[in-house]
């Protein structure tokens, strides 16, 4: 089951690497898939790479990515288990001097980006998913969603049959002005990645 699920995810990435269902591919450096074991029980849905995903080709392993890293394992959850991906899989940016900028997806490149996050929930069929930020929110529920009213509590999905936790994205904890703030907002990643775990356990 998990090969034939390997063989289809490798399939796919294949596939995506040529998408051009949008324009963001004509700037980034490559696709960015989705990684982690066929069998992950936890998918976590990121925005989109970021400019060290874009150059590596890997989601989640720039600074929020560390982030990320470190809430799960407030959590007590082992990343190696889970499956990280990200509603858009193209870098979108501007650039400013030598600086490459990000920029929010449109819902139109949200849109075109659908059928590949689809294709992933379909396959490594989760017992539930993480979105991480409005944009992921917003891909994984079909509608805009508030994350301060809706995080850290089991949501039902009208697209996906798995429940979803909806949180901040890990990049808004380093926005925070100091290291008091930073830190609780840490925690609180940390306990809405609980609220998924406990779906798992
Ligand atoms: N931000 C995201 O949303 N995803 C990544 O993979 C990296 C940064």
């Amino acid at each position: 089951m998990s090969v034939r699920v390997e063989q289809t995810l490798d399939q796919l990435r294949e596939e995506a690497a040529r998408c051009t269902a949008c324009e963001l591919w004509r700037c980034a450096t490559q696709t960015v898939f989705g990684e982690g074991p066929p069998d992950a029980h936890l998918m976590l849905v990121g925005e989109q790479p970021g400019d060290q995903e874009d150059k590596q080709g890997h989601p989640f392993v720039g600074p929020a990515g560390r982030v990320l890293d470190q809430a799960l394992g407030l959590a007590e959850i082992d990343r190696s288990t889970v499956f990280a991906t990200n509603a858009v899989k193209h870098f979108k940016y501007r650039m400013r001097g030598k600086r490459r900028i990000h920029q929010r997806p449109t819902v139109g490149e949200l849109k075109a980006c659908r059928r590949w996050l689809e294709a992933e929930v379909e396959l490594i069929s989760p017992d539930v998913t993480v979105a991480l930020g409005a944009t992921a929110a917003h891909s994984l529920l079909g509608r805009a969603t508030p994350i301060g009213e809706s995080r850290g509590r089991l949501l039902e999905s009208p697209l996906f049959a798995a429940p979803v936790v909806v949180t901040v994205h890990p990049s808004s904890v380093l926005r925070q002005r100091d290291s008091e703030e930073r830190r609780r907002a840490l925690q609180e990643l940390a306990a809405d990645l609980r609220v998924a775990a406990a779906v798992v356990a």
